[in-house]
């Protein structure tokens, strides 16, 4: 998969892809981030990116032209599954959405700053629009991050257990069951026995049984 992260701030996603998992899907292959500073697209000489609100208001927005001009270059290369918009009114971000996205090839991720972008942008070259949830962000930045993040993982064979995502919370709209590790015993606090067991048929009907239990406490609108 590859992924086009256009933004103001390129230095954000510096140390953010460097680390763990993300940094090993990039280097065997599965990701290929490529970050856009957007100013770089800007054809006015200060390299401005934003301006005043039509009909005025607080607030800049940033323009068309060097968006444009960005996604343009990067479509007239390759085909894009989405364009996406980071911003707090898009769809809230789930495990389906994530689940779709990992089966794309390529995406590009724009990053919102000031009060918003020319909603012309909206309308005619971004074809989704995410939000991390229900709070405003000073950027899409984070928002652009935590999205890359829970699409790339799911991308078969960056996590080395193959199954381990299959089986994160939310995967079966349900939350994980409990986990434990060694020791069985600390300070008197006890491991389930059936866990020990060896019981595989046991063991898969306790986590079962605990997850529905775990969801209709902690989160009963997924019960539902
Ligand atoms: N930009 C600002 N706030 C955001 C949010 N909640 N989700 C996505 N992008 C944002």
């Amino acid at each position: 998969m590859r992924i086009d992260i256009i933004t103001l701030f390129p230095e954000f996603f510096d140390a953010y892809f460097e680390y763990s998992i993300l940094k090993r899907a990039k280097e065997n292959g599965k990701a290929e981030i490529i970050i856009h500073n957007l100013r770089d697209h800007s054809t006015n000489k200060q390299k401005s990116v934003d301006d005043y609100q039509f009909g005025g208001g607080a607030g800049m927005v940033m323009c068309i032209q060097p968006i444009d001009d960005c996604i343009s270059k990067l479509k007239a290369e390759r085909e894009y599954d989405e364009i996406i918009y980071l911003s707090p009114d898009g769809e809230t971000l789930n495990q389906q959405i994530c689940n779709t996205l990992s089966t794309h090839k390529n995406l590009i991720m724009l990053c919102g700053h000031y009060k918003g972008i020319d909603q012309r942008v909206r309308e005619h070259i971004i074809t989704k629009e995410i939000s991390i949830g229900d709070y405003v962000l000073t950027g899409g930045e984070v928002a652009a991050a935590i999205l890359s993040d829970a699409v790339i993982r799911l991308i078969p064979g960056v996590i080395s257990d193959e199954t381990s995502a299959l089986t994160d919370s939310f995967q079966d709209n349900l939350l994980a069951p409990p986990i434990y590790t060694r020791p069985s015993n600390y300070k008197g606090w006890e491991v389930p026995e059936v866990l020990l067991s060896g019981n595989e048929k046991l063991i898969t009907q306790w986590r079962e049984e605990e997850a529905l239990k775990r969801t209709e406490e902690k989160r009963p609108d997924l019960f539902e």
